[in-house]
């Protein structure tokens, strides 16, 4: 295989694509020559900045263009139609998360890549972030002791009249869905995040999420990994937060901002800024991911602990180029479709949990 660049074709040219595309026309290795997506006027416009062909199906772009990559960045329902014909037509691909709400479709991905013998990268994207890297070094050598708890929660809002449910685009009716920072859209990153920096797979988990078109309740998670260590996750969109404006950190990167995509600027105060706590058994990590900041703590006191400045949304253009290292290299792709799905497997069992009202086994 040449060096020259990969041709990428996006797929999806919702909210998140805005954040790949700029992180993706950083990297040398890739060349985005097509992007697709249903809403006409909006392929265009991007098709025009980009100086691509823009196309209004993935069957109407693999009829006139051989993208090496497909980024399907497109609704969760469409994942898996979009995966299939980017395989079939020997397209590696790259596949943001969740892989789908429901694992007949995660599977049926898999095998279409297996099949076509490409490679299936699952968009763990949080993988890519400076402060989870780092975290998750700090946590193998020691500094915090054993992981005993780790935890996030998203309890944030304008209230119940604001609040608007990803569409059914998303998630069909009566299938596991949310408002876009619930279990299924943002605690599936955790899911899988959580054993990756805490070493150890989740075992089991009782908790309780939310169906598209139902009412919005709290969203819990409690689990225990293999190694003994706890993890909890507590969401609600349909509330307003009661953080207080000064528990936020300058941020030294963008946030995701709802319903706006990436925004605000390095540097500036974050009010609510997204975290997750590790406690260890000599010492605790404060990792505010997207702020890209991170706190060592420990009975001593606490300090900073540096990353480097390039966080959200490069991390998409580190994960894409992961991506294409593998495939020069003849490897897998790093984060393969095994991950994806055993992180719908976690969301599945707390799914199951509140139907059974038991703790249920993670299926692996
Ligand atoms: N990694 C992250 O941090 C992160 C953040 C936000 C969203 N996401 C994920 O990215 C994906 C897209 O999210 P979003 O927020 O951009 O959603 P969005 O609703 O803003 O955009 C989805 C886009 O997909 C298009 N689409 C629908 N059907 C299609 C098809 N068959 N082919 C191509 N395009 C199609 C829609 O027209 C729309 O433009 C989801 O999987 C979501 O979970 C990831």
């Amino acid at each position: 295989m040449t060096n020259s660049p990969l041709p990428i074709a996006v797929v999806g040219l919702g909210m998140v694509a805005d954040g790949h595309i700029a992180a993706y026309r950083e990297l040398p290795d890739v060349k985005i020559v097509a992007v697709v997506d249903p809403r006409a006027e909006r392929t265009r416009e991007v098709a025009e900045k980009l100086s691509v062909p823009g196309f209004t199906s993935c069957e109407a772009m693999l009829r006139e263009v051989r993208p090496a990559i497909g980024c399907v960045l497109s609704t969760v329902d469409s994942h898996r139609p979009n995966t299939e014909l980017l395989a079939n037509a020997g397209a590696h691909v790259l596949c943001e998360k969740p892989m789908t709400n429901n694992l007949q479709d995660a599977l049926a991905m898999a095998k279409a890549c297996e099949r076509n013998g490409v490679q299936f990268m699952y968009g763990s994207s949080y993988r890519f972030l400076p402060t989870i890297i780092r975290a998750r070094e700090l946590i193998a050598s020691g500094v915090i002791g054993d992981v005993v708890l780790i935890e996030e929660r998203g309890v944030t809002g304008a209230g119940a009249d604001k609040f608007t449910p990803m569409s059914s685009a998303h998630y069909p009716e009566g299938t596991p869905g949310g408002g876009g920072f619930g279990l299924v859209d943002h605690g599936i990153h955790l899911l899988d995040v959580f054993p990756w920096i805490v070493g150890s797979p989740i075992q089991r988990a009782f908790g309780r999420g939310n169906y598209s078109g139902g009412s919005m309740q709290t969203e819990y998670a409690v689990f225990q990994h293999d190694n003994g260590a706890m993890g909890w996750l507590v969401y609600d969109e349909a509330t307003v937060s009661s953080d207080m404006p000064w528990e936020g950190v300058f941020a030294s990167g963008l946030t995701w901002q709802h319903g706006l995509g990436f925004g605000g600027d390095p540097g500036q105060w974050v009010k609510e800024p997204a975290s997750i706590r590790v406690h260890g058994t000599k010492g605790a990590l404060r990792i505010y991911y997207y702020a890209n900041r991170m706190f060592l703590c420990q009975p001593s006191g606490t300090r900073e602990i540096r990353v480097p400045a390039t966080a959200a949304p490069t991390h998409f253009g580190k994960q894409l180029q992961a991506l294409v290292d593998a495939i020069r290299e003849s490897r897998h792709a790093p984060v393969g479709a095994a991950i994806g799905i055993q992180a719908l497997q976690a969301l599945l069992a707390i799914y199951r949990s509140a139907e059974s009202k038991h703790w249920e086994t993670v299926e692996r």
